[in-house]
């Protein structure tokens, strides 16, 4: 489940001036494979100076569509997403591994759903939108916020969803850098305006699920108000979007123990040893082992590297990706955990 497999890029479209959006030709044998829920993600690996470089990026289809597509949007300094503008033609190979991710949705019928989106947080929003417009009667509100029209993402694909599905989708637009008319959808999604929307609109209908992607402070914010109003932890869910590259923690990852770790991965089981006082965390760790432990963004995010923890006791530095439910069923992200006993038994496979 967890290797790389070679695919052709079957078309690259100019989506705005720094974004791509790349359609994926997958092979008839790895279909089987390459199924996916909506808003799971798919990890690209590329050598650049001689150095691996892997990167995730969010399914944007709908989960019964004959293509995958993903958008890549360029960021200052990140080298895999630089390439994707400018590197990469049709027809070129690249390597894949197969969707990953628990941020993701299965729709119900009869209910209402909220998007809160910002950026490049719309793509795993955009496949949600799909699976419930798709596969149910269920009704959508998506609150999307950018900074102005010409960079709103996936703009021509959401309005052409709004025509067909006039009734069931209502999209609210906020910009931050371009004026606006009316005050509440000008400047960022923000405390303030997720307590109006929620006062004039969701408060009063039966929502089943709040999903919530973009940068760090905006997710804070829209699950702060939420909770204040009496909406449930256990139906908010959210994925931060983090910029390629980008670090967010400086915190210390010193080993506390020497630790032995066993690692079960594709029902495989291996053997590997940090030292106390080593910097280093489970996944790190066993990559230095040679022992090939699925991950991408190693900052907590993207949740690739999250497994189950069996035996023992470890530390997560950081955890932007794993829900309570998740955590409370001993679930862990390898890119974030230090040891904290002398035995530890890690899962993949569960
Ligand atoms: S590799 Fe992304 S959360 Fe661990």
């Amino acid at each position: 489940m967890y290797k790389f497999h070679k695919v052709k890029i079957k078309n690259i479209q100019q989506e705005t001036n720094d974004a791509v959006i790349w359609t994926l030709d997958v092979p008839e044998y790895y279909k089987g494979t390459f199924i996916w829920h909506a808003g799971q993600h798919l990890t690209f690996k590329k050598m650049i100076d001689g150095e691996e470089i892997r990167r995730s990026y969010s399914i944007l289809s709908a989960t019964k569509s004959d293509e995958i597509k993903i958008l890549i949007k360029k960021i200052v300094d990140g080298k895999f997403s630089q390439a994707a503008q400018s590197e990469y033609e049709i027809g070129q190979t690249i390597e894949v591994m197969p969707p990953t991710g628990h941020f993701s949705l299965s729709s119900q019928n009869d209910k209402t759903y909220a998007f809160f989106a910002a950026g490049s947080g719309i793509t795993p929003i955009m496949s949600m939108i799909y699976e419930v417009l798709y596969n149910s009667n269920s009704q959508i509100n998506l609150y999307y916020g950018n900074s102005t029209v010409e960079s709103t993402l996936l703009k021509r694909q959401l309005t052409d969803l709004k025509d067909e599905f006039q009734q069931r989708l209502s999209i609210s637009y906020f910009l931050s850098q371009e004026p606006i008319d009316i005050a509440l959808f000008s400047g960022r999604i923000d405390k303030d305006k997720v307590n109006k929307i929620f006062d004039k609109e969701l408060k009063n209908l039966d929502v089943v699920g709040y999903y919530l992607c973009g940068p760090g402070g905006m997710i804070d914010e829209v699950s702060k108000v939420l909770m204040e109003n009496n909406v449930s932890s256990k139906i908010i869910h959210s994925e931060q979007f983090l910029s390629e590259g980008q670090v967010i923690t400086d915190k210390q990852k010193t080993a506390k123990v020497d630790s032995g770790v066993m690692v079960t991965i594709d029902g495989v089981t291996s053997h590997y040893e940090i030292k106390e006082g080593e910097e280093k965390t489970l996944l790190d760790a066993a990559l230095d082992a040679k022992i090939k432990m699925p991950y991408s963004c190693k900052a907590g995010v993207c949740a690739t590297c999250r497994c189950k923890l069996r035996e023992g006791q470890v530390e997560m530095i950081n955890n932007y990706s794993l829900e309570d439910w998740e955590l409370e069923k001993g679930y862990i992200l390898s890119c974030q955990s230090i040891p904290k006993t002398k035995k530890i038994s890690i899962d993949y496979d569960c």
